[in-house]
């Protein structure tokens, strides 16, 4: 008998609030298969109109036997496609069908010895002994008639579950992390086996698509776009482009805020090498005239938020019948992830372009909004773009702006640049700059201290090198970077900069230091 291949689109993940969730998406997204989260109350309406191949709960933080405890919508298990649940969402399955939960007699935090004591098609191709990560509080005391047990860990007699008929599988320990190696596997076994789904998801299909959207969406209309610059909307940009051509109007805006290069690489790489349509701004006294003696960083922020704004409007107005804008939005920032703890706290009033579609009537066209941050760079690369440019550390929107510490001055900002562009140059002939994830300078204009040069007392400035490891930018940590490489930085900086004396190198993680400084 030959198996017919799914007619779903994707594999759709719920998400029941876990910090993992979207590492469940990545890891089948490089298995090439196409997933999309939804928060764990999607109505029926949009689990029909996501059109599964199969579905996956994800794990979270609640206890299937509290009260109120999250539920997904009935129509998951009427939808007639499999069902993965994972921790949360294999105890979700187990009370759902009248089996128990009960809180663990020892909750499970780490690495576990998974034995595999059944022959099921989610561990095939694996060996009898897996080495699982499990973090849970709760686990299943009782099974209904339906499930069986698959496998075991020392202290989780049902480490693994499925009922073969209703094509129901669930896990406790958490394949998606690092500390389950072959857990890709088990996802893979999910998607390509149980769910039979076939079709695979590259960034040439994807490139393909895309422009065959941006046509569809866009026709003969004109679309507008602020360029930074950096990789996101550069990829963005060179995509629409790819589908309108010169309908797409491009807009660099110099803020005054901007390294050393930074406006020359965008003219030399955007408007000759990728050929965009492209307007450079000079907005850059309007700026430093706007945030003079202004030293709060959240007021720095809004000024250039501001700023921005109408400089970009007033740009935008001048082209005649655009009713587009184009935005280089990325998918952690679509995700409605579920939070349990309410909506966190502003620390930095990040994307400070946030504000332009509502003020300008536009509509939005976002065509990397379905990609994480690796995808877009591979996207990038399949569009020619130069490893160069895709390689870029991220730069944040208000610029050197918040890595001068109190009020922006002309002076500060020229010596922040010096010292900024010998880091990097440094980075770059060591082979550390694509090792690390970010790296800058910081300058510390109220701290001033004495030093010596040749003969003479110096007072001046203390600059900051910081450079960190991440993944995502939520959390931090500095980079190891080797001593003799400080050593050359310092040195260089303390020589070639004027009025700088002495550098520091910041070696605190995130949390608790943030990786800007303000
Ligand atoms: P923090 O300092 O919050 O930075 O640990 C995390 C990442 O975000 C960048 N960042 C910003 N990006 N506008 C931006 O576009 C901002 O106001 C802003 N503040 C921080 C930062 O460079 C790092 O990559």
């Amino acid at each position: 008998m030959t198996v017919a291949a799914s007619a779903g689109e994707k594999i759709l993940i719920l998400d029941f609030g876990s910090q993992y969730t979207q590492l469940i998406a990545r890891r089948l997204r490089e298995l090439e298969v196409y997933c999309e989260i939804l928060p764990y109350h999607a109505p029926k309406a949009a689990l029909i109109a996501a059109k599964p191949a199969g579905i996956i709960l994800s794990g979270g933080p609640a206890s299937v036997h509290e009260k109120g405890s999250p539920r997904p919508d009935k129509y998951v298990f009427e939808a007639g496609v499999p069902v993965l649940g994972i921790c949360y969402g294999m105890q979700l399955l187990v009370e759902l069908h009248g089996g128990k939960v009960a809180p663990s007699k020892k909750r499970e935090y780490g690495r576990a010895d998974l034995e595999i004591v059944a022959d099921s098609p989610l561990f095939a191709d694996l060996p009898k002994h897996l080495q699982v990560w499990m973090s849970h509080g709760d686990s299943a005391e009782r099974l209904n008639n339906g499930f069986r047990v698959d496998a075991r860990t020392g202290s989780a007699p049902y480490a693994a579950i499925s009922d073969e008929t209703t094509r129901q599988y669930g896990i406790q320990f958490h394949p998606e992390v690092v500390h389950t190696p072959l857990g890709a596997k088990v996802l893979e076994n999910f998607a390509r086996r149980i769910c039979r789904f076939d079709k695979r998801f590259t960034m040439a299909g994807l490139l393909e698509s895309q422009v065959a959207a941006i046509k569809a969406q866009v026709g003969d209309g004109k679309v507008v776009c602020a360029l930074s610059g950096g990789v996101d909307s550069t990829v963005a940009a060179t995509l629409i482009s790819k589908a309108i051509g010169k309908n797409l109007y491009c807009v660099f805006v110099d803020t005054g805020l901007l390294r050393h290069g930074d406006r020359e690489r965008a003219e030399k790489v955007l408007g000759q090498e990728l050929k965009l349509n492209l307007k450079v701004v000079d907005a850059s006294k309007l700026f430093l005239g706007r945030l003079k003696g202004v030293s709060d960083p959240e007021k720095k922020r809004k000024i250039i938020g501001k700023t921005f704004i109408d400089v970009f409007n007033a740009e935008a107005k001048k082209i005649k019948g655009v009713s587009f804008l184009a935005q280089g939005t990325l998918y952690p920032d679509v995700i409605e992830s579920v939070s349990v703890h309410g909506p966190s706290v502003v620390i930095k009033s990040h994307h400070n372009v946030g504000g332009l579609p509502k003020k300008m009537k536009l509509t939005l066209v976002e065509p990397l909004r379905m990609l994480f941050k690796d995808e877009v760079r591979r996207l990038g690369k399949e569009l020619g773009i130069s490893q160069e440019l895709l390689g870029l550390h991220p730069f944040p929107g208000p610029g050197l702006a918040i890595r001068v510490l109190g009020a922006v001055t002309p002076a500060l900002l020229s010596t922040l640049r010096a010292a900024d562009l010998i880091m990097r140059e440094e980075l770059k002939a060591a082979g550390w700059y694509d090792k690390v994830w970010q790296s800058f300078v910081v300058i510390l204009p109220s701290v001033r201290s004495v030093g010596v040069m040749g003969d003479g007392r110096t007072y001046e400035n203390t600059v900051v090198v910081r450079s960190v490891d991440s993944r995502d930018g939520m959390t931090a940590d500095w980079s190891r970077l080797p001593y003799d490489l400080l050593h050359k930085i310092s040195s260089r900086i303390v020589s070639e900069v004027k009025g700088v004396n002495r550098v520091a190198y910041d070696i605190s993680s995130k949390p608790p230091a943030t990786i800007e400084w303000e």
